[in-house]
């Protein structure tokens, strides 16, 4: 039999979610409350549902939120100047645009128009050329809560060969960065990869983010190797899934990421993170 190690993101991001809620309180008592603003343009039902869990989660753990959610007809042009009000906002310590957003609008102007030191999505390109040369910056939430994740289980990194399934702006190109920075041989595949299996089963760690149901099961692993699973899909029947065959994966990996309760709330709880440590920085720097 097979031992796998589950590994639980609700566990960990609760430790994490403790310090949060520690170090707000500590700038509480200088009179600063951490501040996140989020912007929702039009109704795609699940980007409500990502946004009110935000909210939610700053409520609970003693950082203010604001959620503008603005019709899907918004212009490109109001909703530029929305982010340039919320950049001149001493209370607003991380600004948050949900993606993806209605086709009229340039994703790339908008999260341009955000000042670096207030993206704490960490998609603004000053933050992603920060990553890419190991500069300080912010750094995004779901490849980020991944590497903690990892860190939490004591899962060395380097010198491992690592398999990235996936090569979005969120996830994928990110995750590559911050697992080849810990010293991984990375490797990424995606879509047009003619062979998944073939690069997977030679792989220490495999993270997948692709955004489909069973990309990768069992068969295609390893032994002993770590997955982590990115997905949150809904199959056929309307069930919630991740990217992986979690039973047949479950057969052959030494650890594996459940959905939901793996990945799902570290990204939410790293979100948090970047808030605080930006109000920290802001304190620090005009105390
Ligand atoms: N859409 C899917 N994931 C994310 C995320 O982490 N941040 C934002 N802003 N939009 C998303």
């Amino acid at each position: 039999m097979n031992q796998v190690t589950i590994i639980d993101g609700v566990a960990v991001s609760r430790t994490l979610r403790q310090e949060v809620s520690s170090r707000a309180a500590a700038l509480h008592k200088v009179g600063v409350v951490p501040g996140l603003a989020v912007i929702l343009v039009g109704d795609d039902p699940a980007s409500a549902v990502y946004v009110r869990n935000k909210v939610k989660a700053c409520e609970e753990h003693g950082l203010h939120s604001t959620l503008d959610r603005l019709p899907a007809d918004t212009t490109e042009i109001e909703l530029l100047a929305r982010i340039h009000e919320l950049n001149e906002d001493v209370r607003v310590h991380g600004i948050l645009v949900q993606l993806p957003l209605p086709q009229h609008i340039d994703s790339h102007k908008v999260i341009e128009a955000i000042a670096p030191e207030k993206d704490v999505d960490g998609f603004h390109v000053a933050n992603v050329g920060a990553l890419m040369t190991g500069k300080a910056g912010f750094k995004p939430c779901t490849p980020n809560g991944v590497m903690k994740l990892l860190e939490a289980y004591d899962i060395s990194i380097s010198g491992k060969r690592a398999v990235v399934v996936g090569r979005s702006n969120i996830v994928g190109k990110p995750m590559t960065m911050l697992l080849l920075e810990a010293g991984a041989t990375v490797t990424v595949c995606h879509s047009k990869t003619p062979d998944l299996a073939v690069h997977t089963k030679d792989a220490d760690i495999v993270v997948v983010a692709v955004g489909k149901c069973n990309v990768l099961n069992g068969a295609m692993l390893k032994p002993g190797a770590i997955v982590i699973d990115v997905g949150m899909n809904r199959n056929g029947e309307g069930k919630l899934c991740g990217d992986v065959h979690f039973a047949s994966v479950c057969d052959v990996a030494g650890y594996a990421t459940p959905v939901p309760g793996g990945v799902g709330p570290m990204t939410i709880t790293m979100l948090l993170v970047n808030t605080l440590e930006s109000a920290e920085r802001v304190t620090a720097q005009h105390p």
